[in-house]
Order: C-alpha cells, then structure tokens, then sequence
C-alpha cells in the first residue's frame, strides 16, 4: 500500500539504520491504514496484485513481509496449499485458516528462517516489502533458489517517481536531482506520524539491475490505476494518483541455469 501522507516534524527515527525495525510499532498501523474504504491498497494495488496471481487452486505461496497475513489468507480461501507468511513484525491474524503457517522471520536472511529450509513454493510474494531487504540481490537469489517448477515472483514498489517529487518539494530541488541521488532519504510515515522510515533511492534501471543480477527475467510489469468507478468516488485518491503514480508490480521467472 502506498503510504500517502505527508506529516510534520518531530517524529522518532527508525532504529539505528535497520527501517525494519520500526515495523515492530508500525505494524498495526499500517493494518488499520490498509482496511479503510478508500486506501489504495484496497482499490488498486491488491486487485491488480491478485489478477496477476491468476488460479492458485493447488499451489503454494510464500508471502515474504506478509503483515498480518490476510492477503495470504485469502489466497489459502481462493484455493492455495500449504502456505507460508513471513514477517519480522510478527502481527499475524489470531486465527489463520488451515493451509497458512506464519513464522516470525527477516526477508534479509531467508537460508536462516526456521520452517523454510529445503522447501519449496509456486509462489512468492514480495509485495511493498523488497526495499526491507539489506542486500536486495541475495534476497532475490535466496527467493528464486526456493521457487518450484514453473513458479514466479510477484514483486511490487513504490515507483521511484513519486520519492522523488516529494523530495523535490521538500528540498527545492528538481525532479532530475533527486531521482537520480544515491543519498538515503527520511520521511514521516502516514500511517503513524510518530515513525519516520528511511529509505534507500533507486531507480527504475536499478530495479530491472537487481532481478537480472539475481537470474530473473520480467515476464509482465504493470503500473496499475484506479477504476473509472474508483475514480468518481475517490477523487481525492485520483489526485493522489495524478501527483505521484503509484505502484510498479513485477511477474519474475527465473532464467534457467544456476
Ligand atoms: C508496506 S508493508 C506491506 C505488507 C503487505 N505485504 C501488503 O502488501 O499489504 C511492509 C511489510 O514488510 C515487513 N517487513 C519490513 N522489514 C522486514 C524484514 N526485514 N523481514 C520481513 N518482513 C519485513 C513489515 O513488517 C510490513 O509488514
């Protein structure tokens, strides 16, 4: 989901340079954020995110920064088997359904997540939680080494763009300067104005770098928007849009070879 608020000063930084470390508060923010009427999450990124997923009936996903585990939940409704979430945060739903096992673990060292070892999925997920990972391409490797025959990565980000404008209006730079910076950047979360995270830059060719590095290919890339629906009832969701893009979803295969 995209975090669409922009907030004051005065907020707590994220731990000493792990971003991950504030989801340990973040977490049920982030839930109560995602679940209203009108969040994007709801109106564009999950129903493109799950189209793209196509018939799970029979097929095992790992959902890699699951939250608490309802997009995983619904999967295992919609038919998927033997699924795993993993998320540092460990705000898993009470009561997951048959077929949905959570494990409290980093997306930065999956050889070392209990309950991973020498499995495989048909699906992994990394959705608005690949910037989390220390060492993107290792992650990656580590993700693909876990994919069954014929399986994919479903991996989605923030698109660049909209990091950059808002850097830009803060800093009175321009929209060239900060996409192309390599500084890190902080800003106060929208979903609790407490929290600051800190993000790595990246662009749109350092994203395309890293699946390559890691042995992927892009099989589909999308960039999805509101319903025409969605869009007179949510004007304001539309402006949001208009100014800063959205998300990028990514469907990744692997190449053959190691
Ligand atoms: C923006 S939320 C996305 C949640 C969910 N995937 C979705 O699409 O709604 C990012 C998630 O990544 C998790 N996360 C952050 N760092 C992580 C890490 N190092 N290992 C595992 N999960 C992490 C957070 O706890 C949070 O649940």
């Amino acid at each position: 989901m995209s975090d669409d608020a922009r907030a004051a000063a005065g907020s707590r930084p994220d731990s000493a340079g792990d971003p991950s470390q504030a989801w340990l508060e973040l977490a049920p923010d982030y839930e109560r954020a995602r679940t209203k009427e009108d969040s994007l999450d709801r109106l564009v990124e999950w129903p493109a995110q799950r189209e793209l997923l196509g018939d799970v009936t029979g097929r095992s996903v790992l959902d890699l920064g699951c939250s608490n585990g309802g997009k995983l939940a619904e999967l295992v409704h919609d038919g998927a088997v033997a699924s795993v979430g993993v998320d540092v945060s460990a705000n898993f739903l009470g009561d997951p359904p048959a077929g949905v096992e959570f494990i409290r673990g980093d997306l930065s060292e999956l050889d070392a997540v209990p309950g991973l070892a020498g499995r495989t999925f048909d699906r992994i997920l990394f959705l608005q939680s690949f910037g989390y990972a220390k060492d993107p391409v290792r992650t990656l490797q580590a993700a693909r080494a876990m994919l069954a025959d014929d399986g994919f990565i479903l991996l989605t980000k923030t698109q660049p763009i909209r990091y950059a404008v808002e850097q830009a209006e803060q800093n009175g730079t321009s929209l060239g300067e900060e996409y192309f910076s390599t500084a890190p950047f902080s800003y106060v979360s929208g979903w609790n104005e407490q929290i600051t995270l800190t993000k790595r830059p990246y662009t749109i060719s350092d994203l395309i770098n890293v699946f390559s590095a890691a042995g992927l290919w892009i099989e589909t890339a999308i960039e999805p928007q509101l319903s025409e629906d969605a869009r007179c009832r949510y004007p304001h969701k539309q402006e949001w849009m208009n100014k800063y893009l959205g998300i990028l979803i990514f469907k990744l295969r692997p190449h053959p070879g190691p």
